[in-house]
């Protein structure tokens, strides 16, 4: 059926005369997403903008998320790990049969086993051992090495990412990622997020927050929202609970010790890093977004919205609401949707996992059905 009516469009193109790209057109799809020559590698990006109407409608602006869930792996991070090993490749670091070494134990993780399949290298990926099982083996399905190693701070040789950066060093033709210090991360946002988010627009975004792991997200689409709007877009930290980086830019500069933690994954840094470094100071604020708020935006995107969003998804869209209404109706504000619930269901939709972390509380009440995992 299907491949009669394929046959009979391109026949009827055929018969007017009409350019591929007019039956593109008529179908509703760009050339910018058609068909890629680097199959897996031009999936990501050009990911669509998603109006948020319920909260653009509360703030009378424009709440737009950047549906980054729909990269081909499943996150924002794919841009990172795309630019990440091409940079590798352009400065000779990396040949063909090559290893990709990095310490993650998430998306990052990910989007490197799908373009280090993709392009024929290894993957070797060092975690703390304190990751689930189920992200060890997914990582392992998708053709990588997985070392979980013992738990320790950034300061101890043992650490995962100090692991990782000597495993590198161990072999030939073999290149540690390192996704916090690498800036060719930032490069990914600048070069792709930044300008689709200006194109999708028009031009007329007002202002733009998301939270930081790495921070490459947060640098890379600021610079360029900046640059294109010559400083008139505004740009706006987001961050969790544990993360410095609220207080860091609240206090002018003082770098605070991490206490606490977040029910988010992802997102919350002890530090600057040289990704966020050069951009900081571009920053026109930070605001801090407790973890109640962001669970009960999972539940209401999921209502009002139809978005099945991750929880560093759902602080980010509090954070946009949060923008949208300090700086009054009429703005366009945009957010970034960082990936799915569905690697975090067994958690965010769990009466007993809500209830432990003191959360269920939070889910507004008549929202309470989607509790659907004991
Ligand atoms: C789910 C999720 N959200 C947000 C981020 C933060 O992105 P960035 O590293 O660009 O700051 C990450 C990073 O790993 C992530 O996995």
């Amino acid at each position: 059926m299907l491949r009669t009516a394929a046959r009979q469009l391109a026949a009827s193109g055929r018969r007017s005369g009409a350019a591929v790209s007019g039956d593109a057109r008529a179908i509703g799809i760009s050339q910018a997403q058609g068909i890629g020559q680097r199959g897996f590698l031009d999936a990501i990006g050009k990911t669509p903008l998603i109006r948020l109407n319920k909260l653009s409608e509360e703030t009378g602006c424009n709440v737009l998320g950047k549906a980054e869930f729909q990269n081909p792996g499943g996150s924002v991070k794919d841009r990172a790990a795309l630019f990440v090993v091409e940079d590798a490749e352009q400065k000779g670091l990396l040949k063909p049969g090559g290893t990709v070494v990095e310490g993650t134990a998430g998306n990052t993780g990910i989007g490197l086993a799908h373009v280090c399949r993709a392009k024929g290298y290894r993957l070797v990926i060092y975690m703390p051992d304190t990751q689930s099982q189920g992200k060890i083996d997914l990582l392992r399905l998708l053709g990588a090495e997985v070392y979980p190693v013992p738990a320790v701070p950034l300061t101890d040789p043992q650490n995962y990412n100090h692991q990782a950066q000597r495993h590198a060093a161990r072999l030939d033709n073999a290149v540690w990622t390192n996704q916090f210090d690498n800036t060719a991360n930032a490069r990914a946002h600048f070069e792709t997020t930044g300008p689709e988010i200006w194109h999708q627009t028009a031009g007329t975004v007002d202002a733009f927050t998301c939270a930081t792991g790495t921070g490459g997200s947060l640098a890379g689409t600021t610079r360029f929202l900046k640059e294109a709007s010559q400083g008139r877009v505004k740009a706006y930290l987001a961050d969790p609970p544990g993360s410095v980086l609220h207080s860091y830019i609240q206090s002018g500069g003082k770098l605070a010790e991490r206490a606490g933690g977040s029910i988010t994954e992802g997102i919350g840094q002890g530090r600057v890093t040289d990704n966020l470094a050069p951009e900081i100071e571009l920053l026109d604020g930070s605001v801090h977004i407790s973890d109640e708020k962001t669970i009960a935006m999972v539940y209401r995107c999921l209502d009002e919205e139809g978005l099945y969003l991750g929880a560093s998804s759902c602080l980010n869209v509090v954070a946009a609401k949060e923008v949208a209404e300090m700086l009054g109706p009429g703005n366009t504000v945009v957010t970034l949707l960082c990936d799915g619930a569905y690697r975090y269901a067994d958690r965010l939709f769990s009466r007993r996992w809500l209830e432990e972390k003191k959360l269920f509380g939070a889910v507004p009440e008549h929202l309470r059905r989607y509790i659907v995992l004991p």
